[in-house]
This record gives structure tokens, C-alpha cells and sequence, in this order.
């Protein structure tokens, strides 16, 4: 099976969570395109679901295929979640924003009920830290705030390189008009304590690190579909 239909079979077993009348968190990314690509089926052929996007690019392709939209003002509690991540632990702790949406993402999936993540074995990770761990920051300070992320991280005893993503000639941009340093620390032995020093951090405004916040983990390989469960 190749990574694509790895993807596709971890939406289709997200895809029978879905209910009629549910309003549901559409993540970003790669899997989570291939989830809206097959909800958009479901609900051509009739199924009532209204949803609240976690990135422009996924509103996009939502009004594209037919899936009705509608923002977190109007919907601001959600009955579900579907996202997918780029590394996901056994305890299902997750390192999000490879596609530089972990903003809106994280909004979104705390406003959810219940967040499933779709994902292949790739994914899976003993711990977390091998994907850059990406940071969203305030343009103003940037170099300030990137000196405090390392400073935060090495008295956890963590180091490595830190660097402005790109996107092109250009400096990325997020949704929110942010940027994003991806911390290169290979292992975060605790995401908790990094996760809540970041937090102090004045022009950090979000960080990948999603804990507490996913309900399981649907992960495609070969042989067919697991599940990781909040332990
Ligand atoms: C976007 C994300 C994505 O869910 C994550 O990067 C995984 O993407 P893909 O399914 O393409 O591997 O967090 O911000």
C-alpha cells in the first residue's frame, strides 16, 4: 500500500464516526485532505454536516467539493474533530503544524468534543521530537523570541537547530499573519514541561505540541487500521 492509500484508509475509518448533523473540525494536511475528499462524497449523496475548517486552504477545497462551511463564531462548540499529525506517542501526545495550521488547528480541536487523528505508521513515534517541532510566533521580535525558545529549551536539556520556515523565496506566513520556527530537538522527553514553559514565552502564540486534546488515533499500515487510545 503506498502512503496515499495509507492516508485514504485512515479517513475512511474516521469517515464512520461521522453522524448526521454533526458539526465537525476539518483539519489540514495531506490526510486530512483525502478525510474531505470522502466526506464530500457522503455528503453529495445526502449526509447534513456542518463545518468549521482549520486553514484557508482547507476552506478551499470544503466549498470546492460542496461540504458546507461555517466559521467558530457561528459554531464555536463542535461535536468532532479530524486531523492528522506528524508524530503521534504512545500516549497520544502529538507534534502538529507541519503544514503550518496548528493554530487554528488546536483552537478548533479544544472546541471539540471528541479529536480523532488520522495518520499513518509513519507517524508513530516512541517519543516525540524527531519532526521539527513547529512554533508559531509574532513577526515583531522574532530573533528576541527565537533566543528565549533556546533558552527555555536548554534548561530542559534540549537543543538544536531552530529555524524561520520558509515558503519560497519568502518567509512563511500563517493564517493568522505569524510566523513559524521549527525546533529541530531530535527527542522531547517532556512535551508537558516544554509545552507549558513556551507558554511564557510573551511572542510565542502557539506551539505543535497538542496534549490532552486528541480522543484516538486512527493509524493506517499494510496490514490494515489500529487504534491508539488516550491511556
Ligand atoms: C498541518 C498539520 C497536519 O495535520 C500535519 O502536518 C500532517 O500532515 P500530512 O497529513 O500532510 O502528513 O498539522 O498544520
Amino acid at each position: 500500500m503506498d502512503a496515499r492509500e495509507m492516508k485514504k484508509k485512515a479517513a475512511e475509518a474516521a469517515l464512520s464516526h461521522v453522524e448526521d448533523g454533526m458539526r465537525l473540525g476539518i483539519g489540514t494536511g495531506s490526510t486530512a485532505e483525502e478525510f474531505v475528499r470522502l466526506l464530500a462524497e457522503r455528503v453529495a449523496d445526502g449526509l447534513q454536516v456542518q463545518g468549521v475548517p482549520t486553514s484557508e486552504r482547507t476552506a478551499r477545497l470544503c466549498l470546492e467539493l460542496g461540504i458546507p462551511l461555517r466559521s467558530l463564531g457561528e459554531l464555536p462548540e463542535l461535536d468532532l474533530t479530524i486531523d492528522g499529525a506528524d508524530e503521534v506517542d504512545p500516549q497520544l501526545r502529538l507534534i502538529k503544524g507541519g503544514g503550518g495550521a496548528l493554530l487554528r488547528e488546536k483552537i478548533v480541536a479544544a472546541a471539540s468534543a471528541r479529536m480523532i487523528v488520522i495518520a499513518d505508521e509513519t507517524k508513530v513515534v516512541e517519543t516525540l521530537g524527531s519532526f521539527p517541532l513547529p512554533i508559531e510566533v509574532n513577526p515583531f521580535g522574532l530573533t528576541a523570541t527565537r533566543i528565549a525558545v533556546e533558552r527555555v529549551a536548554s534548561r530542559l536539556g534540549l537543543s538544536g537547530q531552530i529555524t524561520l520556515r520558509q515558503s519560497g523565496e519568502d518567509v512563511f506566513t500563517t493564517d493568522g499573519g505569524h510566523h513559524i520556527l521549527d525546533a529541530s530537538f531530535g527527542r522531547i522527553p517532556d512535551a508537558e514541561a516544554l509545552a507549558g514553559k513556551l507558554y511564557l514565552i510573551p511572542g510565542v502564540v502557539e506551539h505543535g505540541l497538542f496534549i490532552n486534546l486528541a480522543s484516538f488515533a486512527i493509524i493506517a499500515g499494510d496490514t490494515g487500521a489500529r487504534t491508539i487510545k488516550a491511556q
